[in-house]
């Protein structure tokens, strides 16, 4: 998942180096404008941990989705979306918006709620 056709490794470099391969994760949440402290405190509220492994949430140690441990340094998002601060916002808030056959539900968040959960994921690295 990490490995990169040298194509999208290029593109990824041009259009934003922060979100493919291991980038400064500070720079990620900047740009994604959240407060990662509060993002844990809803990904927690929300339970997502019910289906996924969320390192510094507890209890977070679901097997349904695949565990969030190093998501920043991931290249793409459920194997398919380029693992971008925009494509993440989308995914968190509405899933299967973006993949109808995910079993990831959609959430009722305000576009701040979902920036702080986003910014809270690029801390995991
Ligand atoms: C009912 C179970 C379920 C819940 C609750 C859930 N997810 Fe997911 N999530 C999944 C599944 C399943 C996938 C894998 C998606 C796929 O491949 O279609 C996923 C994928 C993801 C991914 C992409 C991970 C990757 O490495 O590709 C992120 C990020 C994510 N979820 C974040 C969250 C957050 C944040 C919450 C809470 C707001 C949440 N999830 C709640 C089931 C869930």
């Amino acid at each position: 998942m990490n490995i990169l056709p040298g194509w999208a490794a290029a593109l990824c470099s041009l259009v934003w180096l922060a979100s493919c391969g291991p980038g400064d994760v500070g720079e990620a949440s900047a740009l994604v404008e959240g407060d990662p402290v509060s993002g844990r405190r809803i990904i927690a509220r929300l339970e997502c941990g019910a289906c996924h492994a969320i390192p510094g949430v507890r209890p977070a140690r679901g097997r349904v989705g695949p565990t969030l441990h190093g998501f920043a340094r991931r290249g793409y998002i459920a194997g398919q979306f380029p693992n971008r601060p925009a494509v993440l916002v989308q995914w968190i808030a509405d899933a299967p918006r973006l993949d109808p056959r995910t079993a990831m539900p959609a959430f009722r968040l305000s576009a701040r709620e979902t920036r702080d959960i986003a910014s809270y994921l690029y801390t995991l690295r």
